[in-house]
């Protein structure tokens, strides 16, 4: 009798995404159908890393989550409603440089634009700057999809705005809003240490956007509720109190320390531009990485918490939403909620994002519980 390979009793890292998505299209309301559709799609994207077995490390360092799974789910929340769940992924994770990812990412998006029947002229118009013979890193091309009732979801594509050269990155944003007719857009910008990202959206969308993420070292509640430029803006309390409540930075027992987020990773907005006569942006979107003040995800669960509560909803759905990706005690470790945001579009009323991590390689360790700090008396 022949032993069965060593590796045949790990799960495949599509069987296991795809199993997280199923669960996660349940709690999204999503029919299981929609949700066995949602997941061949995840499969295709993926490649051939989806046959990758779980015992084998990840198919390259991939900058999209802290374990380097190819995939983050997410959740936006709105009052009344069912979370909306979409999907963040790298096609191509397992190429051997940026340039074939790059390569192994447009012909993904390409091969979804035939399917379902969109135009890419935008990231066309865009090849040269993103796509340059030798893209620098840390990513080329993700895409995103949300998954929306009926099996055809709303694509997203994730540009780098370093792929020319990090000191060219500034440009190479101003230069991509040109090219798709935002011309004055890049000089309304408010003042940033970086420019992680550059989105569009592609295909059936009513407002296509074209987004730019800002990075913002050091930021506090203060500066955040500054660096809208929609037009009228968000409510600045609003935003501050979201700083605070997701950072802890208004909480002096938080135990990193209360004071900007300089413990960790730093605080990105995003801009988002959809009328191109429109001199400013028509959204604003606060992106905290809650993963890196907290210590552990009961935590991260109970900040959210609080900023559901706020808006007037239940967290039910994003402790089911955890449940589904994961079987661990949400104090055993921390990352699986990577971010939580507040995004502002013109029009609609504000909604909460949590980012969920799939966690399919590793845990990060909570922090350990460390003695109570004594202010010093006299
Ligand atoms: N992992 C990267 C980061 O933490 C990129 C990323 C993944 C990201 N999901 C995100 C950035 C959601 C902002 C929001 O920055």
């Amino acid at each position: 009798m022949t032993r069965p390979p060593k590796n045949s009793g790990a799960p495949s890292l599509g069987a296991f995404t795809a199993g997280q998505l199923v669960r996660l299209c349940d709690v999204a309301g999503l029919s299981a159908s929609d949700a066995e559709i949602y997941a061949r799609i995840l499969l295709e994207m993926l490649g051939p890393v989806a046959d990758r077995p779980l015992s084998l490390p990840p198919p390259s360092a991939s900058f999209l989550s802290d374990d380097h799974t190819p995939v983050e789910f997410s959740l936006a929340f709105l009052p009344g409603a069912p979370p909306a769940l979409r999907v963040l992924l790298e096609p191509g994770a397992d190429a051997a440089d940026p340039a074939e990812g790059g390569r192994a990412g447009l012909l993904a998006v390409r091969a979804m634009a035939r399917r379902w029947n969109f135009g890419t002229d935008r990231l066309d118009e865009l090849e040269d700057l993103f796509f340059p013979s030798s893209p620098h890193g840390p990513f080329t091309l993700w895409c995103a999809l949300e998954l929306r009732p009926g099996g055809v979801p709303k694509v997203k594509v994730y540009l780098n705005p370093a792929a020319s050269g990090r000191n060219r990155a500034a440009e190479t944003v101003r230069e991509a809003l040109r090219r798709i007719g935002h011309r004055r857009a890049f000089a309304v910008l408010p003042q940033a240490d970086g420019y992680p990202f550059f989105a569009l959206d592609l295909g059936d969308w009513d407002e296509p956007r074209a987004k730019v993420y800002l990075r913002h070292d050091h930021l506090t509640a203060a500066r955040a509720a500054d660096l809208s430029r929609m037009r009228p803006g968000p409510d600045g309390r609003a935003v501050r109190e979201f700083f605070q409540d997701v950072s802890g930075y208004a909480d002096v027992t938080a135990p990193l320390g209360a004071g900007p987020l300089r413990a960790g990773r730093p605080g990105l907005t995003c801009h988002a531009f959809t009328d191109r006569a429109a001199r400013t942006p028509t959204g604003f979107t606060l992106h905290i990485p809650v993963r890196d003040y907290v210590r552990h995800d009961r935590d991260a669960l109970s900040r959210a918490t609080t900023v559901l509560r706020r808006r007037g909803m239940e967290p039910t759905a994003l402790r089911r939403a955890l449940s589904a990706v994961t079987s661990r005690d949400p104090r055993d470790g921390v990352g699986l909620v990577a971010y939580l945001a507040l995004a502002h579009q013109q029009g609609r009323p504000p909604r909460v994002t949590a980012y969920v991590s799939s966690e399919a390689y590793r845990v990060r360790p909570p922090v350990p519980a460390t003695r109570e700090r004594v202010p010093a008396v006299g």
